[in-house]
């Protein structure tokens, strides 16, 4: 059986989350991937926890024990330390996100690379700002580099698109991307007014600190940045993309379209267009025709318009800490274990 380290880098939500679940797991990794995951240890800005008994042997109630226990935290220690002790494994980096300057997120994942380990990563930063520089890194190093939790988190868009639909010309992308806007659409078309609608959307720990990166659609535009990138090799720039929001929209118009039968989505669109790649980010007017009519509250889904399989629709994946802590953990599986 494979033992490999693991070091998260950033316990907010999604790092918590995924601590426990790598803890409420183990047993199920061992047996189902023959994967047995050793969490070394949990970066802050100036805070460690280094996990001296692994969390092989530590069940998830001992894990969240020794998080809570303030003297189980210690002054960090460098990342490259870390990096170079022991064998590598995966450096999973949930740190937050810096959509101009990639930061922190950028060195962590280039010094991993650098130091041959692998990267699983929900951090949309530095994959928008230097996708093709750490994206090349990897590929020299002969390691991954692996973001479903940045893209569509539970919503499995990235590996259907690279894996199932292997072989057919993706044409078309449409999605429902964000699930903090889903979600407040679906409640003022219930009735609730935008305020009460976000006020929910906060306490369910689905909103992001601003909610205007949600609400005004660029959420969705770099998560189609980085499905373009991984689909059709092009780093799109948000400057390129027609980009607009609900924010727009009043709760009269959404109870109207509700009265007709309709739903406003917040629709983000990739497209082939002779030799380019094309990208829009803009509330639609949906009949229950659409694929993505029946994607409601938190859930996400998505489209995609193949030559030769058609066209196929997921939907699902509702946003929360825990969806991508299990998207950041399916890509761990999946770095070493193969079906
Ligand atoms: N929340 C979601 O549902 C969701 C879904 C998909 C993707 N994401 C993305 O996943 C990432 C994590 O999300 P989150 O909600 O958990 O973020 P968050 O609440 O902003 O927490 C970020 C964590 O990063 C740590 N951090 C910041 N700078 C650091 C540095 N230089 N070194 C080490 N740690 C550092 C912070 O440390 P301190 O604790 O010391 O402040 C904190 O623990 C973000 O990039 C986010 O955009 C989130």
């Amino acid at each position: 059986m494979k033992t490999l380290p693991v070091i998260l880098v950033g316990f907010g939500p999604v790092g918590r989350a995924f601590a426990e679940l790598l803890a409420e797991k183990m047993a199920e990794l061992k047996e189902k991937y023959g994967l047995s995951l050793r969490l070394e240890a949990i970066l802050r800005r100036s805070s460690a926890l280094l996990l001296e008994e692994k969390v092989e042997s530590l069940d998830k109630r001992a894990l969240v024990n020794k998080i809570n226990d303030p003297s189980s935290w210690s002054r960090r220690p460098s990342l490259d330390s870390l990096l170079q002790q022991g064998i590598p494994g995966v450096l999973v980096e949930v740190t937050t996100s810096d959509l101009k300057t990639g930061q922190p997120g950028y060195d962590h994942i280039k010094k991993a690379l650098t130091s041959g380990w692998h990267v699983v990563t929900a951090n949309k930063g530095p994959l928008l700002v230097s996708f093709s520089e750490l994206h090349n890194l990897a590929k020299e190093n002969n390691l991954r580099l692996k973001f479903s939790g940045a893209t569509a988190a539970a919503l499995p868009a990235l590996d259907v698109g690279l894996v199932s639909l292997a072989g057919t010309e993706i044409r078309r992308v449409e999605g429902i991307l964000n699930g903090t806007s889903n979600y407040l659409l679906t409640r003022m078309a219930e009735g609730a007014s935008y305020s009460e609608a976000l006020k929910e959307a906060q306490e369910k720990g689905i909103a992001e600190k601003n909610p205007a990166y949600d609400v005004e659609g660029w959420d969705t535009a770099v998560k189609l940045a980085l499905l373009s990138a991984a689909f059709f090799g092009v780093c799109l720039q948000l400057e390129e993309m027609e980009v607009v929001g609900i924010n727009q929209l009043t709760p009269e118009e959404l109870r109207m379209a509700k009265q007709k039968g309709l739903k406003f989505k917040l629709i983000g669109s990739l497209w082939k267009q002779k030799e380019s790649i094309k990208a829009k980010v803009r509330p639609e007017l949906l009949n229950p025709s659409h694929a993505l009519f029946f994607v409601d509250g938190t859930n996400k889904g998505i489209s995609f318009v193949t030559d030769s399989m058609g066209t196929i629709t997921l939907m699902g994946g509702q946003s929360d800490p825990r969806g991508a802590a299990a998207a950041l953990l399916k890509d761990i599986i999946n770095i070493y274990h193969h079906f």
